[in-house]
């Protein structure tokens, strides 16, 4: 299962992905974390420090790896797992996984988009681009039953915007008891909508961090199941 974390900026975004992490983990899962946001509270949320292997916002490398032309886009990254049987696997990781995760702990791998690159910063790719190479990575991604993926996006409808979303199974939308967050919600539900993909909202900052967390994390488990 793939599950992205959605939401205006500060609802909650990061603290649930996290928390659902190790509940999954907890779960006997092997997880791959994903943190597709250069603030990187994700990676520091999990305890880890600044790393030198970040995935980065070159959307090229990882096509040329895999075979696909430059302008291929998430379906024909789709077809080709298919009619090439290419895939990227967790456990053990491909050549390709190993290059851009860490084994962070027994059973969670993170891949970090990282922060700016020098080709964004360079005006050669917005910021948007950041985390690019998921677009192709996640498609090709072949996850066994017990193995999950958990992704922290940036804040606001952007991350649909990209269609780095077409990948997941569930987009959990956090939102927070302010209107603004509320708002921000039902736009990124509009985006969902014409994207086709399925989403659940969750109340966070409600009955306080741990029981927030608890209800929340419990929540994904029986909507994914
Ligand atoms: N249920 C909760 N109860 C109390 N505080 C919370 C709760 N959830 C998150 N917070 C706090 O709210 C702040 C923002 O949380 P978090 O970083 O998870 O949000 P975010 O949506 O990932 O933000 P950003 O858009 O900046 O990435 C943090 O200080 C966090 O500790
Ligand atoms: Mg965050």
């Amino acid at each position: 299962m793939i599950i992205g974390f959605l939401g205006k900026g500060g609802s909650g975004k990061s603290t649930l992905a996290t928390a659902t992490v190790r509940y999954l983990q907890n779960k006997g899962y092997r997880v791959l974390a994903i943190d597709a946001d250069h603030n990187m509270d994700f990676s520091f949320n999990l305890g880890a420090d600044i790393t030198s292997k970040f995935l980065g916002s070159d959307p090229y490398l990882i096509k040329r790896y895999v075979g696909l032309s430059d302008s291929a886009g998430f379906l024909e990254a789709k077809e080709h797992a298919l009619k090439k049987g290419v895939g990227f696997k967790l456990n053990p990781p491909d050549e390709f996984t190993s290059q851009v995760t860490t084994e962070h702990e027994k059973n969670l791998l993170l891949m970090v988009a990282g922060p700016h690159t020098e080709i964004v910063r360079s005006g050669e790719h917005c910021s948007h681009s950041l985390a690019a190479p998921l677009k192709t990575y996640l498609p090709l991604l072949q996850l066994e039953e017990n193995e999950a993926v958990v992704i922290d996006e940036r804040a606001g409808t952007d991350p649909v915007a990209t269609g780095i979303l077409n990948s997941v199974d569930l987009a959990v939308i956090v939102v927070e008891p302010t209107i603004n967050s509320k708002r921000v919600a039902e736009q990124i539900k509009h985006e969902l909508k014409i994207a086709g993909v399925r989403f659940l909202t969750v109340n966070n900052k409600k009955d306080g961090m741990e029981a927030d967390t608890k209800r929340v994390t419990k929540e994904i488990f029986a909507y994914v199941q």
